[in-house]
């Protein structure tokens, strides 16, 4: 545990619903969430409790592979809508002072330099606050929404997005730190000898330069990754300073978190410069009843197409083309792609060689809130669960995902929070003005792979 205080990060999507899809049928949730005020409201609640991040992820295409097409889908409201992830961002940081703001682009469907400008300029308008999810995309709905048939083979976009950071983190190195100079009686803008034309040539892409935007509060925006494979997970502690992971329990979150401190330090990471951040679900009230009450009633809004069309969607796979007691040959198996993370688990939980698609809705608890351990209880027994992973060795910092919105960030921030800062496991006021201030690194990361 390099950190002595908790990573505390809120998860949205710019969309209908949170993670959870069953999300939007909840009594109490809100249902402006095409308006200003519905993003920046739970921005301001979370820098309330003093998160470090509010976080939205996204992709690039509705999930429309179940039963090839998208009918189903916008129907029952699975996470179909999906804003641009960079405007909602600065919404939020137009309204808030302190909290981190972090999106997700695609190494896989957008140019290096076009990335490395969005989250500069974002970066300068939050004075500091901008951090970018590394995603490679995983299926064919989003290549076909961005000109191609289907999407890059999974170890491949790794590689390509090894070399889009190379290219990023390059652009972000163009102007040098004293390189403004704003002098009106010499006349001079900037020296020109401390902006660096980048001049990349590889196997994947190329960038001249140099680079339009002059560098930022943060130096880069703070990179977030959530690479869970074995390739993945070595690319995202290479590059990543913010992991995401969803680990299921206890001992599972401990093996893994020792292994991804093994890889980092194979890798020569310093302990102290990334933090990996665990999936989880709070469900908190005066009482342990009235929460099990609560947790009963979220568990209630999932629907079973809500994880068959999820399912279809991260395993690039048309789950529709199966009955439901019809078990996955080895051929099927080995051809799924997208999210390989869930079909693993679905072995190993399952303890089946070929499981079937009813397995597969249980075990991998898509599209609903068992995807992730559930903290359900009063704010102290929440409280107890979150110090019993933090300290037990499980991760750096937990991601909040919300059954309701703003229903699960109310509940966490006016009761779980204050508990937490009685512990001191989570900060009592912002430390710094940057989010990597606030995440405690100690320096930047502007390094080429070799
Ligand atoms: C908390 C969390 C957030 C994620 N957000 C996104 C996202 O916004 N878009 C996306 O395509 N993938 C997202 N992913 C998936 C990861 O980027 C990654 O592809 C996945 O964990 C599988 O790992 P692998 O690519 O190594 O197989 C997220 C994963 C986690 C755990």
């Amino acid at each position: 545990m390099p950190h002595d205080k908790m990573a505390l990060v809120g998860f949205m999507q710019a969309q209908n619903c949170s993670n959870f899809p069953g999300s939007w049928r909840h009594p109490d949730a809100r249902r402006d969430f095409l308006t200003p005020d519905y993003y920046q409201s739970v921005g301001k609640t979370l820098e309330r409790g003093k998160f470090q991040l509010l976080f939205f992820d996204d992709r690039l295409a509705m999930p429309d592979i179940y039963g090839a097409d998208h009918f189903t889908a916008v129907e029952n409201g699975i996470r179909v809508v999906k804003m641009d992830p960079i405007t909602i961002l600065a919404t939020i940081g137009a309204a808030t002072k302190s909290i981190g703001i972090g999106g997700t682009l695609s190494t896989s469907y957008f140019e290096p330099f076009h990335i490395a400008r969005q989250f500069s300029t974002l970066d300068h308008m939050t004075k500091g606050r901008a951090a970018w999810n590394v995603v490679t995309s995983l299926n064919d709905s989003e290549a076909m929404n961005m000109g191609r048939r289907q999407s890059v083979g999974h170890d491949e976009r790794y590689d390509r997005a090894d070399e889009f950071m190379d290219v990023v983190l390059g652009h972000w190195n163009a102007w040098a730190e004293d390189s403004l100079i704003l002098d009106r009686q010499t006349g001079r803008f900037a020296d020109g000898d401390k902006v660096k034309r980048l001049d990349h040539q590889g196997k994947y892409f190329s960038s001249r330069g140099p680079f339009t935007v002059p560098r930022t509060p943060q130096n880069h925006p703070v990179i977030i990754q959530a690479g869970q494979s074995g390739r993945g997970r070595e690319f995202a502690l290479r590059w990543g300073e913010l992991i995401f992971a969803i680990f299921p329990n206890l001992s599972f979150a401990q093996k893994a978190y020792a292994e991804m401190l093994a890889e980092a330090n194979r890798q020569g990471r310093e302990t102290d410069s990334f933090r990996i951040a665990s999936l989880v679900y709070p469900i908190v009230a005066p009482t342990q009843a009235e929460a099990e009450d609560k947790a009963a009633l979220i568990e209630d809004l999932t629907k079973p197409i809500d994880s068959l069309a999820l399912l279809s969607e991260v395993l690039n796979f048309d789950f529709a083309t199966k009955q439901i007691n019809e078990p996955f040959s080895d051929e099927e198996l080995t051809n799924l792609s997208g999210l390989l993370a869930i079909r693993d688990r679905v072995l190993s939980l399952s303890g089946k060689k070929n499981p079937t698609v009813a397995d597969f809705i249980k075990y991998s608890a898509r599209g609903t809130i068992k995807e992730a351990p559930n903290f359900v209880g009063t704010a102290i027994q929440v409280a107890d669960g979150l110090e019993e992973w933090f300290r037990g060795g499980a991760c750096d910092g937990f991601v909040i995902g919300a059954s309701h919105i703003p229903g699960t960030y109310n509940d966490f921030v006016d009761y779980v929070v204050p508990e937490l800062q009685k512990r001191e496991l989570h900060q009592a006021d912002y430390v710094g003005k940057t989010l990597r201030e606030n995440l405690g690194f100690p320096g930047y990361r502007i390094a080429k792979r070799s």
